[in-house]
């Protein structure tokens, strides 16, 4: 079904009072790229983190085709990618060409079929030239290309990205963009935040707007 559902979302973080997220209900489905933008601070990230299981909230659910994430969990982590707004959060190989590879190799790929895949990747994000590189040692643009082909590489169902445009320039936003309104025509069902002006005259299916702990349409 490739379908995520928040309902009624609340959470805190430890040691706050104050939710960041209010009450959150949010239908993310196959075939839709949704943008999710906010003041910063207004908990997008928060909102990604929830919506991938990483984060518990504290009162409602999140669904995943229906059933409760929590209780699919760690199987459905495959179903699942998520990028970090800072890319250095993600990386934990000593190489670009590890990072990418990292995901296939959990799934016991063969060496073969690894490096197949990772070489595709790499080539529609233009990111060959850095697969030997230490992934903490790229530029701002070159890491979050190097965060999205980590997730891109395994085909989730589910795309959670944070700030998937920040520090790229507009032709590798082009590329950035066209990616994934191909994954979402081929029944992806993607989440992005941003703030970026450039996205605006992009076919993007919803923008909601997260003001005070809440989704605004
Ligand atoms: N680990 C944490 N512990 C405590 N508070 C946190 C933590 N992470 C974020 N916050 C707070 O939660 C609120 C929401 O943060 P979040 O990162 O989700 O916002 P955002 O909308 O993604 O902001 P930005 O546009 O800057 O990326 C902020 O007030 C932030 O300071
Ligand atoms: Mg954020």
């Amino acid at each position: 079904m490739n379908e995520l559902l928040l309902k009624d979302v609340w959470f805190s973080y430890p040691g706050s009072n104050a939710p960041v997220l209010r009450g959150v209900t949010l239908e993310l489905r196959r075939s839709e790229l949704i943008l999710v933008r906010g003041p910063n601070g207004s908990g997008k990230s928060t909102l990604l983190l929830v919506a991938a299981g990483l984060l518990k909230p504290e009162q409602g659910e999140v669904l995943l085709d229906g059933v409760p994430l929590q209780s699919q969990l760690p199987a459905a982590r495959r179903r699942i990618g998520i990028t970090f707004q800072n890319p250095d959060d993600q990386f934990f190989n000593a190489t670009v060409y590890d990072e990418i590879a990292f995901a296939l190799r959990q799934l016991k790929l063969g060496e073969n079929a690894v490096r197949e895949r990772v070489a595709e990747v790499a080539e529609t994000l233009h990111i060959e030239n850095l697969l030997e590189r230490p992934p903490f040692r790229l530029s701002g643009g070159e890491k979050v290309k190097v965060a999205l082909a980590s997730v891109l590489v395994y085909d989730p169902d589910i795309l959670l990205l944070d700030e998937p445009t920040a520090y790229l320039t507009s032709e590798a936003k082009e590329t950035v963009l066209r990616i994934l309104t191909d994954l979402r025509d081929r029944g992806r069902a993607i989440a992005i935040t941003a703030n970026d002006p450039y996205l605006m005259g992009y076919s993007i299916d919803k923008v909601y707007t997260l003001i005070d702990g809440r989704l605004q349409t």
